[in-house]
């Protein structure tokens, strides 16, 4: 079988899963892609500390200016901005394909990028940039590209879910249930990106660029973000039989012939019986509506290392096939031999 050489930015949070997932599910991966994957480096910052028994010591190093020329694809879970783009552009002009979990980096900058890899014909991935596990980037890229959006609308940043839950539950204050978030893995490395609504306003102009086929910046995004939710808020609330969540919202607005699109951000009251109102710790749910389909819902764990590692994984098959297949890949290999369960089993 032909190997793909795959070298990791980041073995943090995520970057730690993925590695742990690829090497737990390696077989797998092989006979699922028709190609084996060689991690062949891992970026990182500081090369001593302990990474625990999936991160292979003698893989890290400070270089990944050169080790992402030497691949033939590149995952990018190191987050931040500049030096993020730069690995990305050089991964893409060498010929590798990317994956990347970097929401804030696509919302600022995702043109020249998407711009790169076309110009170079190699895949750019990123469905672990918006709702961690849930399968929503590709759903809206490819399965509803035939349709027309109306609206995006729910529950994109884990975080803030988390803390507005463990507030309504608990009376908990909210610097206390953010701190339990960064411990958790949830948070970004700043926290100020969740809890001012910064990383799902990216979410938002990500979501709304796919889906409306335009480009919507971080800065045509209204956003305000939780902060200033306070635990009589939320008291308050709860006796107008209401739930407070941050809601992120994409919409084309049709005005006679003309037609816009806003995309917005912000902590709003919901009815309990809504079932946006039910989505509790780091999870996430988002309504798709769309002229042809109606009305869709996606659910899932929203952040943390090893829901966003199954997002990447995801990808990084997706992009390992077309590489080596152009397409899905050989199907036979994609069929492992398991016996059928009888009823009786269940
Ligand atoms: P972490 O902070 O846990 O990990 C970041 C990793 O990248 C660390 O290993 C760090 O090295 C390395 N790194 C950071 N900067 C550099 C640099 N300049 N050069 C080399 N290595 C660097 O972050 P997460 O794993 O939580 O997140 C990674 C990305 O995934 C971010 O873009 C984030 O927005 C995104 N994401 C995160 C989710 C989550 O739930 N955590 C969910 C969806 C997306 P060192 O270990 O040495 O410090
Ligand atoms: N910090 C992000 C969140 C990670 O809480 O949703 C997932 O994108």
């Amino acid at each position: 079988r032909p190997t793909l050489r795959v070298a990791l930015l980041g073995a943090g949070t995520v970057g730690s899963e993925v590695l742990r997932l690829m090497r737990i599910h390696g077989e797998e991966l092989t006979h699922r892609i028709g190609a084996r994957l060689e991690v062949i480096g891992v970026a990182v910052r500081d090369l001593d500390r302990d990474r625990g028994e999936h991160v292979d010591p003698s893989l890290l190093t400070t270089d990944a200016e050169s080790l992402v020329t030497q691949a033939d694809l590149v995952i990018e879970v190191m987050g931040g901005i500049e030096r993020a783009r730069s690995l990305i552009l050089s991964a893409l002009e060498s010929g590798a394909s990317v994956v990347t979990a970097n929401k804030a980096l696509l919302a600022q900058d995702g043109a020249t990028l998407y711009e790169a890899a076309d110009r170079h014909g190699v895949d750019l991935s990123f469905e672990a940039a918006v709702a961690g596990a849930i399968p929503l980037v590709r759903p809206i890229r490819e399965s509803l590209a035939g349709d027309r959006i109306q609206r995006v609308m729910g529950i994109v940043n884990g975080t803030t879910n988390f803390v507005l839950d463990a507030m309504t539950r608990t009376g908990a204050d909210q610097a206390e249930v953010v701190a339990r978030a960064q411990e958790l893995g949830y948070a970004e490395a700043d926290p100020t990106a969740d809890v001012e609504g910064y990383d799902a306003a990216a979410k938002a102009s990500i979501l709304a660029s796919l889906a409306f086929h335009t480009r919507v910046g971080l800065g045509d995004v209204h956003r305000e973000g939780i902060t200033e939710v306070t635990a009589e808020d939320i008291a308050a609330a709860r006796r107008m039989g209401r739930t407070i969540k941050l809601l992120s919202i994409v919409e084309r607005i049709v005005d006679g012939d003309e037609e816009r699109v806003s995309a917005r951000v912000y902590p709003a009251m919901i009815p309990d019986s809504h079932p946006l109102a039910s989505v509790s710790e780091a999870y996430n749910a988002v309504f798709v509506e769309a002229e042809a389909a109606g009305s869709l819902m996606f659910y899932g764990q929203g952040a943390g290392g090893t829901p966003t590692a199954s997002a990447v994984l995801g990808d990084v098959v997706g992009v390992a096939r077309q590489r080596v297949h152009g397409g899905y890949g050989p199907r036979e290999s994609a069929y492992a031999e398991l016996p059928i369960a009888g009823i009786g089993d269940l």
